[in-house]
């Protein structure tokens, strides 16, 4: 990419400050969409403040923090409604997804939740929701689904009102109260008639995204379960760099046309966690060192729900405290006697070249090897350079390792749950 003569060279919009116009509407074939990031030239979601590389930084940061102990309080089993302090957090989706839904088809701009189980989009008439929603009174297709429905006993916090089925979950420091219904939903070229979702009514809370959320989690309800036929519980997706003037990758739904050419690691399960895509994370090496970790940091158990997934909502990696500080600590090493400063939740930035060259995830029987720009974040201008990872927020015990978006950028992550093997493969998605 051209070097940027900005002053306030950004991470995100450099491609607008260089005249880009990207192509935001590329038609989608067969059982692939586009993915793009919020603030892609594409996303009416996009920040509207140019922000520094500093103030994007952090509020990427404080985003991440509300996803962290969201997927902790799944972990949990219990939803823990943070109070957001200071300044308001608001959590935006990371990637969005172009859903049509109802007959004739009304379009949404869903996220993607690789850790949510559950679909849902706001409704018209809905207390609380942003503009755009969905007009079901102008869908032919369009059905609520009765209290006595087998799926209503399947969502969270059911309830009777009237004769429908409603629902509230809560999501980041938000809770939603919904009805269950069915409609067709069209993703990409592929209709899937009577698909079972959250008809949102009533949003408490500033997180939750604004054309709602397609979850891609293996829970009952899911996407991933109501889709067996056709999909067979496969999917992959390629997030795109987070430089990249596109910000456009791709979510490939079922197992045609999946790369061949991939390693693989074992899928594993958390049965009271199905929305969580666990991965079993055996040692990490800073450059060719192998950092000493206690194999408890690493340990999977589905009773305290400890372990590590993948997720595609938070943006930097985060590792249980001990893990986090060996390999920090390893990377200083490594750094010698450059003077190390923090930024924000980044407590490892220098102002000088890097000189560890790679870091490496090794999963059980496939090792994730990650050049410098899938673990450094740079200003644009080049002043600092931030190792792109933290531990756990303060004060906040998780138990859990997340592989996060920065780490999985230009990557090909392949989830095939019939033979529960996740897949990475590195791929130019743009
Ligand atoms: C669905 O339920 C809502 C609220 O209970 C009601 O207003 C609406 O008319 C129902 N729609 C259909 C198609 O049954
Ligand atoms: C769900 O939320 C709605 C609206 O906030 C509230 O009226 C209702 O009592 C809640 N239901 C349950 C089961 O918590
Ligand atoms: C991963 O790397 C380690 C250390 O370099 C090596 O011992 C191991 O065989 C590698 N695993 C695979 C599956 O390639
Ligand atoms: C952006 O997308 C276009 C096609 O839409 C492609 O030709 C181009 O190579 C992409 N650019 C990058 C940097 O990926």
């Amino acid at each position: 990419m051209v070097k940027l003569l900005y002053p306030l060279a950004i991470l995100f919009f450099s491609s607008a400050a260089l005249g880009f116009i990207p192509n935001c509407n590329i038609p989608e074939q067969g059982s692939t969409l586009q993915v793009i990031h919020v603030n892609s030239p594409c996303s009416p979601f996009r920040s509207k403040n140019k922000l520094s590389w500093e103030d994007s930084v952090l509020q990427m940061q404080s985003e991440d923090k509300e996803r962290l102990i969201y997927l902790s309080s799944l972990v949990a089993g219990r939803s823990i409604v943070p109070v957001a302090s200071g300044r308001q957090v608001t959590q935006n989706p990371t990637y969005i997804l172009r859903a049509k839904i109802g007959t004739p088809p009304q379009i949404f701009l869903m996220a993607m939740d690789t850790s949510s189980d559950v679909a849902w989009i706001p409704c018209s008439g809905c207390d609380g929701c942003a503009t755009t929603s969905f007009d079901t009174a102008k869908s032919t297709s369009f059905k609520n689904l009765s209290c006595g429905a087998t799926q209503c006993k399947q969502v969270p916090n059911p309830s009777c009102e009237s004769t429908t089925c409603g629902f509230n979950l809560t999501y980041g420091s938000s809770s939603i109260a919904a009805s269950l219904v069915q409609d067709t939903i069209t993703l990409a070229t592929d209709p899937i008639p009577g698909f079972t979702f959250g008809c949102v009514s009533k949003v408490t809370g500033s997180s939750v995204p604004a054309q709602g959320l397609l979850g891609l989690g293996r829970g009952p309800l899911s996407l991933l379960s109501q889709t067996q036929n056709l999909y067979k519980s496969t999917f992959s997706y390629c997030l795109p760099s987070y430089k990249s003037p596109n910000f456009s990758g791709s979510l490939r739904l079922g197992p045609n046309s999946q790369p061949i050419r991939i390693k693989y690691t074992q899928l594993l399960k958390n049965p009271r966690r199905s929305s969580l895509y666990y991965v079993n994370l055996e040692g990490i090496k800073v450059g060719n060192g192998l950092v000493k970790i206690p194999p408890s940091a690493f340990a999977h158990d589905p009773n305290t729900g400890s372990g590590t997934v993948i997720d595609s909502g938070t943006v930097f990696t985060r590792l249980v405290e001990p893990a986090y500080i060996a390999v920090r600590d390893e990377f200083r090493r490594r750094m010698g006697k450059a003077v190390v400063s923090s930024l924000g939740g980044f407590d490892t930035c220098y102002t000088v070249p890097i000189t560890v060259p790679t870091m490496t995830f090794m999963f059980s029987g496939m090792n994730m090897t990650l050049p410098q720009d899938k673990f450094i974040i740079r200003s644009a201008v080049g002043t600092t350079s931030c190792l792109a990872m933290a531990a756990a927020p303060d004060n906040f015990n998780s138990v859990l390792n997340v592989i996060a978006s920065f780490q999985q950028q230009n990557h090909r992550i392949l989830i095939d749950t019939p033979n529960s093997k996740l897949g990475v493969a590195r791929e130019t998605c743009s």
